[in-house]
């Protein structure tokens, strides 16, 4: 076990003690041991649950993504182009559009038609711009609408996911936006607009969301009257070539009542009214970091790059909640649907921070991610990994200039971050079986003001790729690596390489300026015998390869 030369400066003066409990008994000389099972098969991993999350908010789409034809910003057709080349590394499944809250304010014509003609709106999240903000912030400018928007999931090899107004916007505009979408060339009035703007060929848009936040900013709704306008959006929209799945807007974190009150009241009206329902939407933020002092919304967050080893363990730790809340909700689901025909899609997650770490000041909602926030979004994606038959689909909250951004932008500068580089990683388990892989290692302990508490010491993740074996792991522990022996069974491991996110400081990050300070890099992996041996570094990522034979 290596012991850590260096921690950050906050962590050290915490005085926190973190300790590994009694070494395991397999092993004289490993802190831990992963056993990768390979005929116990868990499902496929959905490229879709490496999903993004856009939403027309303060900086995301302009400037984050639009910068226009015009710009000095090298773009295509008006999309920022270093975004298309970075996201082009990551294979983006789907990218969820115009909101989060804004889609409920959206009208989706103000986004069609000569863009000169365009109306300029106020924009949802209007009131919370900073004096320092653009105006295209707090007036949408409506110059990237649903075409902008299906060409750049086009150039990023993504695939659109449009949240739907449900709040302020009747049915019909919502079957008119589908018609618009995908009625075949020359076969609708809107077809013909479509073509005009320089899409004869349909979109072929197949996820639909049916409001957002329905139990708040999507409408206050109770769930049962979310369930009776659900049912009125979706019957008999007309598809056209591509089979429309609907996305239900689900509970925010342990909100059980919301996902039984609507369930219930589904199938009150009849069983086969959850056919139409394909999928499920959680929404869970982790951002509580008061210690358990106070729930407020406010004065409970936390700071984006000044922390602490409990505010590291803390943030991890309601984080990983998502897997109780994945098993908590497909429970309750299962009760009224016992086939399980209906998954989960959880489309908004990661963490929130206060503000005051932005790159670009007046950007509303962005943080600036740091290593921490990229051990964060491991964890999550080795979580929606090993839940492949519940979860089909996830969006990270959000892409660009906002929360767990994967980049951040402004004007010609542009940086990918430490979340950005763990879903370069991470993309190699698309399309993979998920297979069991038991981690057995010693817990992280740690001072919550004053009482003892503690948290896992190794998790991950791994996939079946023929002959290739995928594994990720994060190691939780600031100070100590984890020297690993890796067991597999019903194979024999001939070669693995390895790639690993970390950094001597916990709270690096990657800035304009700085674009590298936190970047994978290789390392190796040993043979021994039928298991390969890897040392995770203290507070890391890592991607393992191993060629099977
Ligand atoms: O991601 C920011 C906001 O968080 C979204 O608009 C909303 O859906 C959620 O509450």
């Amino acid at each position: 076990m290596r012991r850590r030369e260096f921690l950050g400066g906050t962590a050290a003066a915490a005085g926190l003690v973190w300790a590994y409990s009694p070494r395991l008994a397999f092993s004289q000389s490993t802190d831990a041991r992963i056993e990768l099972l390979l005929d116990e098969h868990l499902g496929t991993i959905s490229p879709n649950i490496y999903g993004h999350f856009v939403e027309n908010l303060s900086g995301v789409v302009y400037d984050g993504i639009w910068v226009g034809e015009k710009s000095k910003v090298p773009n295509v057709g008006g999309i920022r182009k270093e975004l298309i080349d970075e996201m082009r590394k990551i294979k983006p499944g789907v990218v969820r559009f115009p909101g989060g809250c804004f889609a409920d304010s959206y009208d989706w014509r103000d986004g069609v038609g000569p863009t000169d003609k365009r109306p300029r709106r106020t924009n949802f999240w209007s009131g919370g711009e900073a004096p320092a903000a653009p105006d295209t912030h707090r007036y949408d400018p409506n110059q990237f609408g649903t075409n902008e928007f299906a060409q750049f999931c086009k150039q990023i090899g993504g695939e659109p996911y449009f949240a739907a107004n449900l709040r302020s916007l009747p049915a019909e505009q919502f079957y008119r936006w589908v018609e618009y979408c995908n009625s075949p060339a020359g076969s609708t009035t809107l077809a013909d607009d479509r073509a005009a703007a320089g899409f004869k060929d349909p979109f072929n848009v197949k996820y639909w969301g049916v409001g957002n936040e329905a139990w708040g900013c999507g409408g206050n709704f109770l769930p049962q009257e979310y369930a009776t306008e659900f049912r009125r959006f979706t019957a008999w929209v007309p598809g056209y070539k591509v089979p429309l799945k609907f996305i239900g807007s689900g509970p925010d974190s342990a909100n059980w009542a919301w996902t039984r009150g609507f369930f219930e009241d589904m199938v009150r009206k009849g069983k086969g009214q959850l056919d139409s329902l394909f999928g499920w939407a959680l929404h869970h933020y982790a951002w509580n970091m008061s210690r358990g002092k106070t729930s407020d919304w406010n004065k409970a967050k936390g700071d984006a790059v000044n922390f602490d080893v409990t505010d590291w363990c803390e943030i991890l730790r309601q984080g990983e909640q998502v897997e109780t809340l994945i098993n908590g909700h497909w429970q309750i689901m299962g009760e009224f649907d016992p086939e399980h025909k209906v998954k989960l899609v959880v489309d908004e997650w990661g963490p929130w921070y206060k503000s005051g770490s932005e790159l670009t000041p007046g950007d509303q909602l962005e943080q600036l991610p740091t290593l921490r926030d990229g051990v964060f979004s491991g964890m999550t994606l080795d979580i929606f990994n090993r839940n492949p038959e519940k979860v089909t689909m996830a969006c990270c909250a959000q892409l660009i200039n906002c929360l767990n951004s994967l980049y951040l932008a402004h004007e010609d500068r542009f940086c990918v971050t430490p979340v950005g580089h763990v879903f370069a990683m991470y993309a190699a388990h698309q399309g993979g079986e998920s297979v069991r892989a038991e981690f057995s290692a010693p817990a992280v302990h740690y001072d919550r003001d004053g009482q003892a508490a503690s948290f896992w010491g190794l998790r991950g993740s791994a996939s079946l790729h023929d002959k290739q074996l995928i594994v990720t792991a994060v190691n939780p522990n600031v100070k100590d690596a984890c020297e690993t022996q890796i067991g597999v069974r019903g194979a024999r491991v001939t070669s693995a390489e390895a790639s690993v996110l970390s950094a001597s400081d916990i709270h690096a990050r990657n800035t304009f300026e700085q674009r590298q300070a936190v970047a994978p890099k290789a390392a190796s992996v040993r043979l021994s015998g039928d298991s390969a041996m890897f040392s995770f570094p203290a507070a890391s990522v890592t991607k393992l390869t191993l060629q099977l034979g």
